[in-house]
């Protein structure tokens, strides 16, 4: 996909400010740090227009994100950080669950996990949640730039399993460094942009 137009128009936290123009939207969900906002600026070509941080937590609130004038990727604040209150837990939950019970132009969403570790209890809370939701999931099993070459394969393995995942959903290995995965999930995510 060539993007030639990619800005941010709104940073939600509630449904009435997500945006209402019915575009197909693609939303990330992840850990916290594990590299969505990265995903989302390796895809774009664009260095850090979704802000990405070494310390967890940057992302705090709804990032809608406008590619071509044609969809949105949404960049969602990642799970799983300590250092979190359980005040602001509980915010961020009711944040997810307003945005994926309700959100019916949501096509797709990319799960991000990290392949060099086996999925958490919250990877698996989040895939299993979206299932209850029956939105449709990709994960991306990024930082493949991170283990040899030759572990890939056990290491893709071990997410499929722990995430005990349905056989009809992909999993792309990728690297926001090296670019290993983009057109892999390019070509993915267009059959939901249709
Ligand atoms: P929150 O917004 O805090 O939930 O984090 P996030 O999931 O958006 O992570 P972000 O994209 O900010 O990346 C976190 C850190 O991981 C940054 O230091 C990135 O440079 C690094 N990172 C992301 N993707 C990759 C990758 O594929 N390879 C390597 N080596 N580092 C990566
Ligand atoms: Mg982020």
């Amino acid at each position: 996909m060539k993007v030639n137009k990619a800005e941010i128009v709104i940073s939600a936290v509630s449904e009435k400010q997500y945006p209402n123009n019915r575009w197909p939207e693609i939303a990330l969900a992840g850990r916290s740090n594990v590299g969505k906002s990265s995903f989302i600026n390796k895809l774009i070509n664009r260095k850090n227009l979704a802000r990405t941080s070494s310390k967890p937590g940057k992302t705090q609130t709804l990032n809608f994100y406008t590619i071509n004038d044609a969809f949105y990727f949404v960049d969602v604040p990642g799970y799983g950080y300590a250092k979190v209150s359980k005040k602001e837990r509980e915010k961020w939950g009711e944040m997810m669950e307003e945005y994926f019970s309700l959100r019916d132009t949501l096509r797709l969403t990319v799960l991000i996990v990290d392949i060099r570790h086996k999925p958490t209890e919250d990877d698996r809370m989040m895939y299993d949640f979206l299932k209850h939701f029956e939105i449709p999931v990709l994960v991306i099993a990024t930082k493949l730039d991170k283990i040899p070459k030759n572990k890939k394969d056990t290491h893709l393995k071990r997410v499929i399993k722990t995430l005990e995942m349905d056989p009809n959903d992909a999993v792309i290995p990728f690297s926001a460094e090296t670019s290993e995965g983009k057109e892999e999930a390019w070509r993915y995510l267009s059959n939901y942009l249709k």
